[in-house]
């Protein structure tokens, strides 16, 4: 694949630059989707289309608003599309945010349809269908479009480039069809995803969720047996592809567990014997983060004596925060930590320590290796690459991954407790029989879930995709 054209497009930037005290400071945003898809784009030298959205974005781009990036060691070109606040406000807070979002997630959030972000985000997707146009050099490029800002997309760009291999990859959940009815314009997002050639999802569920919307709304013909969907004279295969990460490099020189732990620890001013949950997400309603709250509440009234003895370290990155639901999620976090911890606190002993900050990459290293036990409870996810880059990051093979049942991940890391995050009192015992558990059996658990990561990693996302688009062009060319 070196050879063909790759062009990838996303909503978020792989690199951003910001302007602070005057000086101009790059940042990399968190963001699964960004880690996957930034290995391959270096290999092919590729196109990488996405919002430019840093207050320094147009202080460091040519005339065509294009960068080489990474900055220090070009690999490959990032192309940066400019919206204006009113556009930006519609098609990502608004259609993306307040209407995809909570429609594609069982978080029972009522989504937002208004015809004006509706308008919005038409516009968004035809002005990156331009800009992919103008950014092709041939007239058959690979193009990578990710997620939910981009339903559009495929099919404006298969009307420009007919010949082009398109796949669109859904990073978060398929709901099921009647659900999917609620949306006014959903006519318009099925057809234009199936513009592409390929659809892709984490897991078969949203797969035939997805092909049931389709058999609904749409005039298609449907072969199941092979996944794939006739309409408007094209086909679309329609597969799943579990999206994972990269697996990391053995550092030489890099800290112990117990150093790390001890570093950690101190930091925060935990002392030695306590022990250590950690969550890590976006401060995001479908996360379940309140619900892991009431889990540890519960846990303390049923086995009080551990109060005193554990510790919730909990990450919650600001995310979306202009918009209401995500200001009364904090709102409610902050309440319910506070409430938690005045009822179990002692002294100087607080049972929940809350960091509503970004941390990088290494800091989250870190917390996840200092921890006994971290805990996944979103109420929906499509995948979860928090609970993956836990297992990666225990090379001592030991801490307990409590995770969702509601979250792609799940279904392949089968050793972890998988719990119900509407149940509180379950999710309590899982956390009881978590700290309770031997080193053998943690052992045991860890060494299969790691093993599943390292081999299902990133590359073998990206490279499935990759070579299911390589066969279907081959096909092409026979028939031509
Ligand atoms: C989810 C979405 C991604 C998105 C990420 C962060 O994982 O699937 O497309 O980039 O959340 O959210 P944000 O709105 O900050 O990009």
């Amino acid at each position: 694949l070196p050879d063909e054209e790759l062009i990838v497009v996303s909503n978020r930037e792989p690199y951003v630059h910001e302007r602070v005290d005057g000086r101009i400071k790059l940042h990399v945003p968190a963001s699964g989707l960004v880690s996957a898809l930034e290995p391959i784009t270096r290999t092919c030298a590729g196109t990488w289309i996405a919002h430019g959205s840093g207050t320094a974005d147009r202080d460091v781009v040519d005339r065509n608003d294009r960068i080489a990036v990474p900055p220090d060691d070009p690999a490959y070109t990032l192309r940066r599309v400019w919206l204006s606040e009113e556009e930006y406000k519609g098609y990502y807070f608004g259609f993306a945010n307040e209407g995809l979002w909570p429609l594609c997630h069982i978080a029972f959030t009522r989504p937002m349809f208004r015809a004006a972000d509706w308008e919005c985000y038409q516009a968004v997707n035809r002005k990156f269908a331009e800009v992919v146009v103008e950014e092709a050099k041939s007239d058959r490029p690979i193009v990578l479009i990710q997620d939910y800002h981009f339903a559009l997309l495929p099919r404006l760009i298969r009307e420009k480039l007919p010949d082009a291999t398109i796949i669109t990859f859904w990073h978060i959940p398929w709901p099921n069809a009647e659900v999917f009815s609620v949306c006014p314009w959903r006519e318009q997002i099925l057809d234009g995803l199936l513009g592409s050639s390929i659809v892709g999802f984490h897991i078969q569920l949203h797969c035939n969720n997805f092909i049931e919307s389709v058999d609904r709304f749409l005039e298609s013909r449907i072969d199941r047996e092979a996944a794939a969907i006739s309409y408007r004279g094209s086909l679309t295969a329609v597969h799943s592809y579990p999206i994972s990460i990269e697996w990391p490099e053995d550092e030489e020189g890099r800290a112990g567990a117990a150093e790390t732990r001890q570093a950690v620890f101190q930091r925060l001013g935990l002392p030695a014997d306590v022990k250590l949950a950690v969550g890590v997400e976006r401060l995001d309603y479908t996360k379940g983060i309140l619900d892991r709250f009431h889990a540890l509440d519960e846990f303390f009234q049923q086995h009080s004596d551990w109060i005193g003895r554990l510790v919730f370290l909990q990450v919650a990155a600001p995310s979306r925060g202009t918009l209401p639901a995500y200001q009364q999620l904090y709102r409610e976090c902050v309440e319910l930590v506070d409430e938690i911890n005045e009822r179990y606190g002692r002294g100087d002993y607080r049972p929940i320590v809350l960091l509503d900050r970004h941390h990088d990459q290494d800091d989250l290293a870190m917390l996840y290796r200092a921890a006994d036990f971290c805990v996944v409870s979103s109420l929906h996810d499509g995948m979860n690459l928090v609970a993956k880059e836990f297992v990666a990051a225990r090379d001592d093979e030991l801490g307990v991954l409590v995770l969702s049942a509601f979250t792609g991940a799940s279904r392949e890391l089968l050793e972890a407790l998988v719990v119900n995050p509407y149940d509180p009192s379950a999710m309590g015992e899982a956390f009881y029989q978590a700290l309770t558990m031997s080193e053998e059996e943690q052992r045991g658990r860890m060494q299969r879930m790691r093993e599943n990561v390292r081999v299902n990693n990133v590359y073998r996302w990206a490279g499935n995709m990759l070579l299911d688009a390589a066969r279907l062009r081959k096909r092409a060319a026979l028939d031509e």
